[in-house]
């Protein structure tokens, strides 16, 4: 069966954009513990994402599950507080679906934040790393299937899937904070559980300084559509094997809470940088 995501898409932009006047041309999802960005917000309008047309709900701990489109500074922004997995046992295209919509709402860049386990030994619990390159291990990719040419080409190009002027951005920002920033390669694999020491050394083997759950078919998605694509990971955990203790899913959210602050600073200094880099 083939489904027609473009028309879902359109159907479920359309719904958003009946909902707010804003047509914000720049999108953050928000990862793990770090939904509260959201708040700080003005003129917010909050659609659940329950309660839009044909769209994945977030089932995650930590993960609230809905759009918040508001201003910051001045500025039209749609942030996603919380978004979907394959873990949770959603199809690839289901968790590319977000990105889908967000391209039909017109936007033109998206900054992914999520949470991983740290696997290059310079980084620190709390970290904040920004994104590269990634490695796919998930199995899957969004774009299988046949090809929607209204949303780009069959066979996109990945080579700066994480845009370079992004990052050097987010570097100038982030300098001017004084917050350290690392760069790295995220290694996307599908959990839910952690990875086993093994799979760690194996994962620095092949190149990976990160490891995640998320991300990579949100990026797949947005690159085929054309997106600018800046991604922050935030080393919650060590990754296993690393230091002698088990890994948790309360540790990441932890990690997130102590760190929320900074990544906050970052992301209201990063996102109007960004969003002028694209009028330029
Ligand atoms: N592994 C995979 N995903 C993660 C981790 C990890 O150690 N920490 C946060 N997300």
């Amino acid at each position: 069966m083939t489904q027609d995501f473009f028309t879902l898409a359109e159907s479920a932009a359309a719904f958003v954009q009946a909902q707010t006047s804003l047509r914000p041309r720049i999108a953050v999802v928000l990862g793990s513990g770090l939904g509260a960005f959201a708040d700080t917000l003005t003129n917010t309008t909050r659609i659940p994402y329950a309660q839009i047309p044909s769209f994945p709900r977030a089932t995650a701990i930590g993960h609230s599950g809905q759009f918040v489109i508001g201003q910051l500074n001045g500025l039209p922004l749609v942030a996603m507080q919380g978004r979907v997995h394959l873990y949770e046992g959603y199809s690839p295209q289901e968790v590319a679906f977000p990105m889908h919509v967000l391209g039909r709402l017109g936007v033109q860049s998206v900054v992914l934040t999520n949470a991983a386990g740290g696997i290059n030994l310079a980084y620190e619990q709390g970290a904040l790393v920004l994104i590269k390159d990634h490695i796919n291990l998930q199995g899957k990719n969004p774009l299988v299937g046949p090809n929607d040419d209204h949303f780009g080409p069959r066979f996109p190009d990945m080579t700066q899937a994480y845009s370079k002027l992004y990052r050097g951005i987010a570097r100038e920002e982030a300098a001017k904070l004084g917050l350290p920033l690392q760069e790295g390669v995220y290694a996307g694999v599908i959990g839910p559980s952690f990875e086993t020491p093994a799979e760690i050394r194996y994962l620095r083997t092949i190149g990976a300084d990160l490891v995640g759950m998320s991300t990579i078919s949100e990026v797949i998605a947005a690159r085929h559509m054309g997106i600018e694509v800046l991604a922050i990971s935030c080393v919650t955990n060590m990754a296993a094997g690393i230091l002698d203790q088990p890994l948790s899913h309360e540790e990441v959210l932890e990690t997130g809470e102590r760190v929320k602050q900074q990544f906050e600073a970052l992301l209201r200094a990063v996102l109007p940088r960004l969003a002028a880099a694209n009028q330029a």
